[in-house]
């Protein structure tokens, strides 16, 4: 079974380090091979769409078709809440609490979490889908995960709410929930990182954070690495080299300053290989402007054989 069999891929990783680019990336990979997937969002902002040229994607909970096999969907954590304590607290006939907004405060202040419950109760609630033939109505769901910090207590909570709701609807739904983000057979944990100081050293506290939480994550994905430009016996020369003239001077600065950068990077990739045994795929850095279909493609291509050779 490859990781791109999985059921949920959940990707989290430090803000800004590449994360939509990579949940795009596997969602385009996984669309490319046949099979069905759909890339959902956490977030109040929907980004995703936008970066497959789709405009009218925004809405959140609304499901929109991005690419042939690809289906975004945006899950808005409040309104996802609202939703659901609406119908809960219909079945008990208290929907009309619900009016006094200093009662619904009162129910999500007593309980931390609970926004994220239930958005990890919809993700689950889409991978129980079934079409009218009773086949998955989802072949992969990616999930665009909040940054580390609130990604861990998105994967904390359903086990947190086990011990909250000792009986009844939520501690089943916390069960299952709990249950789908352990089970390695379903699900996967995708790291995503930059060869950077700062990143790398998230990433590592993060492998030590999910551990007492029963999770493990199954690849590191290292975003944005610079080509290997200048190798062998050409960096020696590189350091000696003196140019005539001023854009010969130009020029070599320009390709030291690569050097170093690209030095830097590989520095921080051996920082990573030395502190774990994961798996690492690496990403190359684009050079363009902004992120779009391209580059989500470009991506994709590096990343769809290599997700599809891990178990
Ligand atoms: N491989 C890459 N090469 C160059 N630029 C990249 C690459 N991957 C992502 N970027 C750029 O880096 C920025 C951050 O990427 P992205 O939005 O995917 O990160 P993120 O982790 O989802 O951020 P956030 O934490 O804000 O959600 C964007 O401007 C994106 O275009
Ligand atoms: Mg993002």
């Amino acid at each position: 079974m490859s990781l791109l069999d999985r059921q949920v891929l959940i990707v989290t990783g430090k803000g800004g380090v590449g994360k939509t680019a990579v949940a795009a990336a596997i969602g385009l990979a996984a669309a490319w091979s046949g099979r069905r997937a759909l890339l959902v969002e956490i977030a109040s902002e929907a980004h995703v769409a936008g970066l497959f040229g789709e405009s009218g994607g925004a809405e959140p909970g609304k499901e929109v078709a991005l690419h042939p096999n690809l289906t975004g969907l945006a899950i808005e954590p409040q309104q996802a809440l609202e939703e659901y304590l609406t119908l809960a607290l219909r079945v008990r006939a208290l929907a009309e609490r619900l009016a006094d907004s200093r009662a619904f405060g009162y129910l999500t202040a007593a309980a931390p979490g609970l926004r994220e419950l239930v958005t990890l109760g919809k993700i689950w609630h889409l991978t129980e889908q079934r079409t009218r033939d009773g086949e998955r109505r989802h072949g992969l769901i990616v999930v665009d995960a909040p940054a580390t910090g609130h990604g861990l207590a998105l994967l904390r909570t359903p086990r947190a709410f086990l011990e909250i709701a000792r009986a009844g609807r939520v501690h089943e739904e916390s069960r299952a929930i709990a249950e789908l983000v352990a089970d390695q057979a379903r699900t996967g944990i995708v790291l995503v990182t930059r060869a950077e100081e700062m990143p790398v050293s998230e990433t590592l506290d993060t492998l030590e954070r999910l551990r007492p939480l029963g999770l493990e994550a199954r690849v590191l994905v290292v975003n944005a690495l610079y080509p290997e430009l200048v190798t062998g016996a050409d960096r020696e020369t590189l350091r000696t080299l003196v140019p005539a003239g001023e854009t010969g001077q130009a020029a070599v600065r320009a390709a030291r300053s690569h050097l170093a950068r690209r030095d830097d990077q590989a520095g921080e990739l051996g920082r990573l290989a030395a502190a774990t045994s994961l798996p690492r795929v690496e990403l190359p850095f684009l050079f363009r402007a902004g992120l779009d279909l391209d580059g989500v493609s470009e991506l994709a291509a590096v990343l769809g054989p290599a997700f599809e050779e891990l178990p």
